[in-house]
């Protein structure tokens, strides 16, 4: 027991170093110029490029501010309140007492579960939001793709860079004379920050619901619900492109890379929010073989639907070959 409690710490501080490292990597995106963007020429006139500056992000319909806020706030408040929902529930029922108690191998470090799966399902969603921040942003200064509205803040001088027809590329890099934030800004685009962080969320906490709420008459409630934040998020992303903040092309992929992380996580990494009973359900000698710190890997096996027996035979005789 102190073994598997010593490194049960292990692992604590390694999931921390990780997640330090991840909060890390997206303060040096977001707050310094550590990784500059990639600078892409553009054709004189592009029409692409020439659509009015809408004013800084601030000024959007949906503020920065407001997204972040909600982006961080919701899921908090409803993972918080959900749990505490199933966890009363389970009390009301007796369901829980001989299911969780066991769950640290004994008392010596008996964590309630209400708090243990909240920081797990809350742990992981900022992993995920912090991860999609990190991917816009490599994606953005990898590409460097510009706004609608790049040439409008750029203001080249035309006349200088000798444009005479449409067909001419500049890759000049000091081609611009607006303001440098704004043009930096401009060409940090490619994929939507707001799409991605949105669809995240959203996302999240829609299999969250999905999963986790199983009240009877919640059947159409549910993906009421789950729908009415997707259909949020996508707007969300939509009114980028209405702003002339970003194309199409931006907030699909925006979108993509938000759905993508948050369906990976929710899949492989929580186990789709099941909790200790689907766990128990296991045989104990899959228990067994899960406590080793390296767990192994488990395939279906085609003998568990043979015969039960046969597979419990074989199994037992590896075991005495000390073989998983
Ligand atoms: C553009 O460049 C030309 C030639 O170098 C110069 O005469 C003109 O003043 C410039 N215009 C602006 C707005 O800077």
């Amino acid at each position: 027991i102190f073994l598997f409690q010593f490194s049960l710490t292990i692992m604590l501080y390694f999931q921390m170093v990780i997640m330090a490292g991840t909060v890390m990597l997206a303060y040096y995106f977001e707050y310094t110029d550590t990784f500059t963007v990639n600078v892409q020429g553009f054709f004189c006139f592009d029409s692409s490029y020439t659509k009015p500056y809408p004013g800084p992000d601030e000024s959007s319909d949906i503020p920065p501010v407001l997204l972040f806020s909600l982006v961080a706030g919701v899921p908090v408040l409803v993972i918080i309140v959900g749990e505490t929902v199933v966890f009363c529930l389970q009390v009301a029922t007796r369901d829980f007492e001989n299911q969780e108690k066991t769950l640290l191998t004994g008392d010596c470090c008996y964590i309630n579960p209400l708090v243990r799966r909240t920081v797990r399902f809350l742990g992981i969603y900022t992993f995920g939001l912090f991860a999609t921040d990190i991917f816009v942003n490599a994606g953005q200064v990898v590409t460097g793709n510009l706004a609608p509205h790049f040439l409008t803040v750029c203001k080249p001088n035309y006349t200088a860079l000798g444009c005479h027809q449409f067909t001419q590329f500049i890759t000049d890099v000091h081609a611009c004379t607006g303001n440098p934030d704004l043009v930096t800004k401009a060409r940090r685009t490619f994929p939507s920050k707001d799409a991605a962080l949105s669809i995240y969320a959203a996302m999240y906490l829609a299999m969250y619901i999905t999963n986790t709420i199983k009240a009877k008459g919640t059947r159409l409630a549910k993906p009421v619900l789950c729908l009415g934040l997707m259909c949020l998020a996508f707007l969300t992303g939509i009114n980028r492109v209405a702003e002339y903040r970003n194309h199409w092309s931006d907030v699909i992929a925006g979108f993509f890379i938000g759905i993508s992380i948050a369906v990976f996580l929710v899949v492989c990494v929580v186990n789709n929010f099941k909790g200790r009973q689907a766990e128990q359900e296991k045989s104990p000698i899959d228990n067994l073989a899960q406590m080793p710190m390296i767990s192994i890997p488990r395939v279906e096996s085609p003998l568990e639907k043979v015969s039960p027996l046969l597979e419990v035979t074989l199994r037992s005789t590896l075991r005495v070959y000390n073989m998983p």
